[in-house]
């Protein structure tokens, strides 16, 4: 790898030797790559995907500590994901002593060593961090040094910014060297879609649902997707921005997608429009009934499969300001038609702590909490870590949740009809 003067100088220890160690672990990342320099970050902010002080991470503490003791530390502030737990998510009492004393016993400290190593404060806890309300949002051409999957494929994707998928702790190590080995995502090359994806439904497709098809498909390739037009238009408006969150966040979790471009609306895709796909890539047809033959292939985990859920999570990724709204009105509507005047199941809906203040100054905070739904700063992916939450028969509208743990997947539609009429799980 070519090195600038000043890298090799801080390989050399001339910002001491924790420092070093931090560049040598940027060069060794790099070369495994086969990156061939150091770019410098140049995003505002950082995002880290490490928030949860989980009892078993001693190492991680331990190295946060060494960087806290030797200064180094980043001059660039982060946000980072959400916390792991929140009173106000039902857990009995043997459920909340396993998160409190052995799961996420560390999450004080961790906090403390966060807010020493430049946290953005107590509302920087989200995975959806672009989000106007919380204030890291990368400009387009923007170097990144993010791991959370969700954040870094919607910061590549829909503001055009550069980052690879990167593993938590690296995205700590590139935002204090303040340098990201160049490779993969960060190049023009790596930008190009191996696979052209040819949306054919009769309606507009389930945002998740649609990313998981993709994401299941191309793997970490990139994916250039034709056809949404007539469903999405070519404006990055709020409510096209909400779904493309919650699609890449399926492309990305169900798959490894960082990037895609979708025709005439993303960024990159507007402006080189069909120079973006490489020369014999691949092609995917989605219909009505590809989705079908998606959802339908999604394991059941639950050990008693049509027993009534016990809790559903809305919100992962965090939802938006304007997704909050539309909710509260569908539920409200959704309760009225079934007669009843609280959900059914215990509901918890999540989003950034930004979020949930925007919402709060609204008229539909009450009326949310009038329908029974708790709002919540948690990640729900956290909260099943739990082994006996783990075990308890979730639903939700995430794919990402669905992936990584036992919650079953539901569409929006579906997730609205068994919160306000109930019945078992079919
Ligand atoms: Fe965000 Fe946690 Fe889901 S980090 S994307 S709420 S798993």
């Amino acid at each position: 790898m070519r090195l600038t003067q000043e890298q090799r100088e801080i390989l050399k220890g001339s910002k001491g030797e924790t420092m070093a160690k931090v560049m040598k672990t940027l060069v060794m990342y790099g070369d495994t790559f086969g990156a061939d320099k150091l770019v410098p970050i140049t995003s505002e902010y950082n995002h880290l995907v490490t928030s949860f002080g989980l009892k078993m991470m001693t190492p991680v503490f331990d190295l946060m500590q060494r960087l806290i003791d030797d200064g180094a530390v980043s001059g660039q502030k982060f946000t980072v994901d959400p916390r792991p737990m929140d009173k106000a998510v039902p857990a009995n009492l043997l459920q909340k002593m396993i998160f409190k004393f052995f799961m996420y016993s560390k999450q004080g400290d961790y906090e403390e060593q966060l807010k020493k190593l430049g946290l953005l404060g107590d509302s920087a806890f989200t995975c959806a961090c672009y989000l106007d309300q919380v204030g890291n949002r990368p400009k387009q051409g923007d170097i990144l040094s993010w791991a959370e999957s969700s954040a870094e494929v919607y910061a590549n994707s829909v503001l055009g910014a550069r980052c690879n998928r990167n593993s938590g702790i690296m995205d700590i190590m590139g935002s204090i060297a303040g340098f990201v080995p160049y490779f993969g995502l960060l190049t023009d090359e790596g930008r190009k879609a191996k696979w052209i994806i040819k949306v054919q439904t009769t309606k507009q497709p389930e945002a998740q649902l649609l990313g998981s098809a993709i994401g299941m498909k191309v793997m970490e390739d990139v994916p250039y997707i034709t056809g949404m037009k007539k469903w999405l238009g070519t404006e990055l408006t709020d409510a096209v921005c909400a779904y493309l969150k919650d699609f890449g966040a399926a492309t990305a979790s169900n798959g490894a997608v960082g990037l895609y471009h979708m025709e005439e609306l993303t960024p990159e895709a507007k402006e080189q429009g069909a120079a973006l796909i490489q020369e014999n890539c691949k092609v995917y047809v989605i219909d009505d009934a590809e989705l079908e033959r998606v959802k339908k292939n999604y394991p059941i985990m639950w050990k008693r499969k049509n027993r009534k859920p016990e809790l559903c999570f809305v919100g992962c990724p965090h939802m938006s300001l304007q997704q909050l709204k539309n909710w509260t009105l569908r539920v409200e509507r959704g309760l009225q038609d079934a007669g009843r005047k609280k959900v059914c199941i215990p509901t918890v809906f999540t989003a950034a702590p930004g979020v949930i203040r925007a919402f709060s100054d609204t008229e539909y905070a009450q009326r949310l909490e009038a329908t029974g739904v708790i709002l919540s700063y948690i990640c729900p992916l956290m909260y099943m870590n739990n082994p006996l939450c783990g075990s308890m028969r979730v639903i939700t509208s995430s794919n990402k949740l669905r992936t990584y743990t036992s919650a079953r997947y539901y569409t929006e539609d579906e997730i609205l009809t068994k919160i306000t009429k109930g019945g078992k799980a079919k």
